[in-house]
């Protein structure tokens, strides 16, 4: 279980985080979204004991990741935003390192890193240096490292970042996998869909604040799930309606022409930040 209380973090004159509030259930699959800036790698990074925050409180399994991030790091498995793998080594090499960090014995290290090497599908790539791989083999052997000494708490930052459309839905298979394995999933992505087929729970962050949380269905459901864009001369504008015979009504009082559809995660993240998503 993951518990983020009041949560300060300032870099100079940016306040990245300015008290995050957020607890995530054991098991869940939590998305974490918000507009470029809005704070999600900084809680990453706080939660995975890289940054240390102002103030405010964050525990993780029972370890508050300050006072205990030895063992807050014993609970957690990470893939950072950026790709942070031994570009000279094997594959098979990144993961040994890993496991001597994770202090694992030598024999754990071996059968971990070939189980892990075949969960991801890169087991005939196991001994080609990564400096090889494309980008969607990186992410998928840093997923394979991030979960060697088998985390109870698995923390993805933009995992699928810049990865064409098939690749993407094959990391998804591999992050229901991890999911439905028994471990708890925090995801950051500006892939709005990504998070509203994977995600049971989703945080909306913006300056550093939550500012919605909810399943991707009730946070739909309570923008309004249907959509009429209206098309002006300058923009789309998008307005918001409980039904359809709502919508039917205003659409029948405007001059210009209109879409009326259904609506999804990425209308319900407009309409709370203003901004759209940027990958
Ligand atoms: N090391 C740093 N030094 C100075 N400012 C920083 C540093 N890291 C982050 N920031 C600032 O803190 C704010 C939050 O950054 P953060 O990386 O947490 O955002 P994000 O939500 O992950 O954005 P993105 O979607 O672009 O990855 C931004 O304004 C950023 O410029
Ligand atoms: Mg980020």
């Amino acid at each position: 279980m993951i518990k983020i209380e009041k949560l300060y973090k300032r870099y100079k004159k940016i306040s990245a985080l300015q008290g995050l509030d957020l607890h995530i259930h054991r098991g869940s699959f939590f998305g974490l979204l918000g507009p470029n800036g809005a704070g999600k790698t900084t809680t990453v990074k706080i939660l995975t004991t890289l940054v240390r925050p102002d103030a405010g409180r964050a525990v993780i399994n029972g370890f508050d990741v300050v006072k205990e991030p030895a063992s807050a790091k014993m609970e957690i498995g990470v893939v950072q935003q950026s790709i942070n793998l031994d570009m000279e080594l094997t594959a098979k090499e990144n993961l040994f390192i890993h496991g001597l960090l994770y202090r694992m014995p030598y024999k754990a290290i071996k059968k971990a890193g070939e189980e892990m090497l075949s969960f991801v599908d890169l087991e005939n790539s196991a001994d080609m240096p990564v400096k090889t791989f494309s980008g969607g083999m990186k992410r998928k052997l840093m997923i394979a490292r991030a979960l060697m000494h088998k985390p109870e708490v698995v923390f993805l930052d933009e995992p699928t970042a810049g990865l064409d459309a098939k690749t993407r839905r094959k990391l998804w298979i591999i992050l229901k996998k991890i999911n439905q394995n028994g471990a708890t999933i925090l995801l950051t992505t500006h892939y709005i869909e990504e998070a509203e087929s994977l995600c049971s729970e989703v945080g909306i962050v913006d300056f550093g604040k939550l500012i919605a949380l909810d399943s991707p269905k009730n946070l739909i459901q309570s923008a309004g799930h249907i959509v009429v864009d209206e098309m002006t001369e300058k923009e789309i504008k998008s307005h918001f309606f409980l039904s359809r015979r709502e919508a039917s009504l205003f659409v029948e009082r405007l001059k210009g022409s209109a879409l009326v559809r259904e609506a999804n995660l990425e209308d319900v993240f407009l309409k709370l930040t203003g901004r759209r998503v940027s990958p």
